[in-house]
């Protein structure tokens, strides 16, 4: 049977000299899930290797290369979830894990849905993923853009959606949250319902962009709804951002794919960029901007 995968690497503006980095890594990415994929493996574990492949990339917001928060730290968000048992797993505000999709899914496997701060952190140690001191996930020219300015603002966040062989779907999400935000602050991508969602039913989908609207919008269920109800992965993300932007306004992104294996995805920024394999395609194609 046919599977598919959609990375994003965040809604956000891509300068000239990022364009090739970030093709690069959302192709490298997509390739990742889909060596999984093509072998029969899990929508989850193609989701999961998929991001792990983003967080390395200081291209992008989420493990190495982070948005740094008002103390100059970072404290990531990430979540993971399946269509099938409807199983999620996410942190909130983990400092100090390499890979924080990966503390995700370790906490899918517990009883418990979300962990946050110090308490995520303990638990990812006793599952054995892999910590690192807080320090090393910061890049120097986040670094750098945090010192030039001390407004918060919005960054991007990593994301993947899944269909594997056998329709299982799976959507995750990881990030650095955003610039300067204040300690403790949590958005969108580590919520269920919010920054993600996975039902068999449906499809999955990942969100990117200003959490705050992103949240008050609960734009990924209402993107998994409007598929459940017949609208196709595309379709149904240009209308949750489009009424995001009447509603509340905000600047926000997603992919998604649909029951039928449709891909989506839509952004009201100048760019957000995807990778995207399916079992028709040899290699992964990537864009920094929705071609329409
Ligand atoms: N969408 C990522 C965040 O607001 O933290």
């Amino acid at each position: 049977m046919a599977w598919a995968i959609i990375v994003h690497g965040g809604a956000h503006p891509v300068a000239d000299d990022k364009i090739d980095a970030s093709d690069r890594a959302c192709g490298a990415a997509a390739d990742a899930g889909a060596a999984i994929l093509e072998k029969g493996g899990s929508a989850l574990d193609a989701v999961e290797a998929a991001i792990r492949v983003l967080e390395d990339d200081p291209v992008f917001n989420a493990g190495y290369g982070s948005a740094l928060n008002a103390d100059g730290e970072v404290e990531n968000d990430a979540a993971i979830m399946e269509g099938e048992k409807l199983a999620a797993g996410a942190v909130a505000s983990i400092r100090g894990v390499r890979h924080p999709i990966s503390a995700a899914r370790k906490v899918m496997e517990t009883e418990h849905v979300l962990l946050s701060g110090e308490g995520a952190r303990r638990f990812a140690e006793q599952s054995g993923v892999e910590l690192c001191d807080p320090t090393e996930l910061i890049d120097e020219e986040q670094r750098r853009e945090w010192e030039a300015s001390k407004k918060t603002r919005g960054s991007d966040t990593v994301g993947a959606v899944a269909m594997d062989s056998r329709g299982v779907f799976a959507a995750g999400t990881s990030t650095g949250g955003l610039m300067h935000k204040r300690p403790g602050r949590i958005g969108d991508s580590p919520l269920v319902g919010l920054g993600l969602y996975a039902d068999n039913s449906a499809g999955a989908v990942s969100m990117t962009g200003d959490g705050e609207m992103i949240m008050r919008m609960a734009l990924a269920h209402r993107i998994t709804n409007s598929m459940c109800n017949g609208i196709d992965a595309d379709r149904a993300s240009e209308e949750a951002i489009a009424a995001m932007e009447r509603r509340v306004g905000g600047e926000a992104g997603c992919i998604a794919i649909d029951r039928h294996g449709q891909l989506g995805q839509a952004h009201n920024t100048s760019h957000m960029p995807t990778g995207w394999r399916t079992s028709e395609m040899a290699s992964a194609a990537a864009s920094v901007k929705k071609e329409h």
